[in-house]
């Protein structure tokens, strides 16, 4: 090998490193959160979330609401916000969840109206049992 092969062959490693080590933080920044909730089932009563209101709990260390919705009954979605990870803020005037960070905008359904966040906000599993409203 002579030099000027060597010196090629240097520049290419170090060009390829140079070029992963910002490539990965990168991609890893524009990534949205994979962050799933999980969970010991939460119990509360029906009384706590009366037509066309919201109760926000914590299901599995996730911040998560309880809407009841006329027509639709009981929804529970986690309030992470699908593009960075803000927590989102639910409007009962617009009846539209509101991301504080970049102004994302979800449905009460949590399908993404408009802004940045790549996907819905996760809904979290629920069932209706007597007077109970059990999540997880
Ligand atoms: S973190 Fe919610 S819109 Fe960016």
């Amino acid at each position: 090998m002579n030099r000027r092969s060597f010196l090629k062959s240097l520049t290419f490693i170090l060009g390829s490193t140079a070029v992963g080590a910002l490539a990965y933080p990168l991609a890893r920044f524009l990534a949205p959160p994979q962050v799933k909730a999980v969970g010991e089932k939460v119990s509360i009563n029906k009384s706590e979330v009366p037509l066309g209101e919201g109760k926000e709990i914590v299901f599995g260390g996730t911040p998560a609401i309880i809407l009841n919705v006329k027509g639709m009954g009981y929804l529970a979605l986690s309030r992470v916000c699908t593009h960075l990870g803000c927590l989102v803020e639910y409007n009962k005037e617009t009846n539209r969840f509101i991301c504080p960070c970049h102004a994302g905008t979800f449905n009460m359904e949590g399908n993404v109206l408009s802004g940045p966040p790549p996907k819905p906000l996760e809904k979290l599993p629920l069932d209706v049992q007597g007077d109970n409203i059990i999540i997880g």
